[in-house]
């Protein structure tokens, strides 16, 4: 019997009309569209609407990367979603939410937390899954509404973060040549204090301690975790080039998480990559955490500049801290 791959065959996204721009965060915090811009390369984010929540932008996300795949929502047999800003802190799963707004019943759907990593982790868990002739067509979505725990008086995270989503089907082919070629996924919590929303949870529930504290917004240490962002993404593409026996100038499309230009900047620079191969979208989005891969292999499908069989090198990192790289051919059309 000849032995099954995963393949990337479809990509989808859904990103929120409403603008926060640079301009707009001088009216509300201390800072200027020139620190911004030098510091981060970002312009603007997209944020949702009060009444637009992580479900809704996942569920149109996935019903573009469905529609492209040329299957049908009965085909899907496994819905993964990856937030860190689900609809619900605890139950419901974000995903069993995106699965009844799609319409898909009596298939197994969970949520994955493992912040700007998750895209990139549930690939690895769709490959598994898919290798391991358990299911066959699966849907995997990264949705964040991070604006819902942004603190927009803490210039230090509100300038980074946006709002979208992005969802891709990826199914079992017996073709070598469409197969996902590696994923390496990894984590270190010793660094779990660089990057947390202390509430709500079992060491913080909800109380009025929490909102006092404002402990249900994003904390990050900035600079710790660029300069290790920096370190372990280098070694990591690295890693997995040398691995796959595959040099950088074979990459086609370098995906990285979009949280930094100068983070994306230089990883590009230590593997020598020239200008085209690096995929860049933090200008016009911010960091979407989840969502912020699948919206950058979205934007190049969308301007015609991602083609069948062209290999794509995804590369993340963020909160746990987590990190990881994949090596994916892209089987669409
Ligand atoms: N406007 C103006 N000044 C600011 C702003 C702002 N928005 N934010 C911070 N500053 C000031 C600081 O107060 C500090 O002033 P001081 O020197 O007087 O104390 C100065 O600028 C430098 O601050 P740093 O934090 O050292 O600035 P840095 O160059 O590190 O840039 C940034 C900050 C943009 C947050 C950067 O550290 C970064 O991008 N970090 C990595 C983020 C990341 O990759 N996260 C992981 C993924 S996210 C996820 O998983 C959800």
């Amino acid at each position: 019997m000849s032995k099954t791959y995963a393949s990337f065959i479809s990509i989808g996204a859904y990103v929120p009309s409403k603008i926060l721009d640079n301009k707009m965060l001088e009216e509300m915090i201390d800072t200027t569209d020139e620190w911004i811009t030098k510091r981060t390369g970002i312009k603007e984010r997209h944020i949702a609407n009060e009444n637009e929540y992580t479900s809704d932008m996942g569920a149109k996300a996935s019903q573009q990367a469905i529609e492209r795949s040329g299957l049908s929502t009965d085909d899907i047999d496994l819905v993964l979603c990856a937030t860190v800003t689900p609809d619900y802190f605890n139950m419901p799963s974000t995903a069993c939410i995106i699965s009844d707004k799609l319409g898909i019943r009596d298939v197994q759907a969970f949520d994955i937390s493992a912040a700007c990593s998750g895209f990139v982790y549930l690939l690895s868990i769709a490959k598994a899954f898919i290798e391991s002739g358990m299911k066959k067509n699966v849907l995997i979505v990264g949705a964040e509404k991070f604006s819902s725990i942004v603190d927009y008086s803490d210039r230090g995270t509100c300038i980074l973060f946006g709002d979208g989503a992005g969802a891709a089907v990826i199914s079992a082919t017996t073709d070598k040549d469409k197969a996902i070629i590696d994923i390496h996924a990894s984590a270190d919590g010793s660094y779990s204090d660089f990057l947390m929303t202390p509430a709500p949870g079992s060491v913080n529930p909800a109380s009025q301690k929490v909102l006092d504290e404002g402990l249900n917004f994003v904390k990050m240490k900035g600079n710790e975790t660029f300069k290790l962002a920096v370190k372990t993404l280098t070694k990591d593409v690295k890693n997995i080039l040398a691995h796959n026996n595959i040099e950088s100038s074979d990459i086609k499309h370098f995906i990285p998480h979009q949280a930094n230009y100068r983070i994306i900047k230089a990883v590009g620079d230590a593997l020598k990559l020239e200008k085209e191969q690096i995929v860049l979208t933090v200008h016009k989005f911010g960091n979407t955490s989840a969502a912020s891969i699948p919206m950058a292999i979205n934007d190049i499908y969308e301007l015609g500049r991602l083609k069948e069989n062209e290999l794509m090198l995804l590369d993340t990192f963020g909160g746990g801290l987590t990190w990881a790289s994949a090596l994916v051919p892209f089987a669409g059309k």
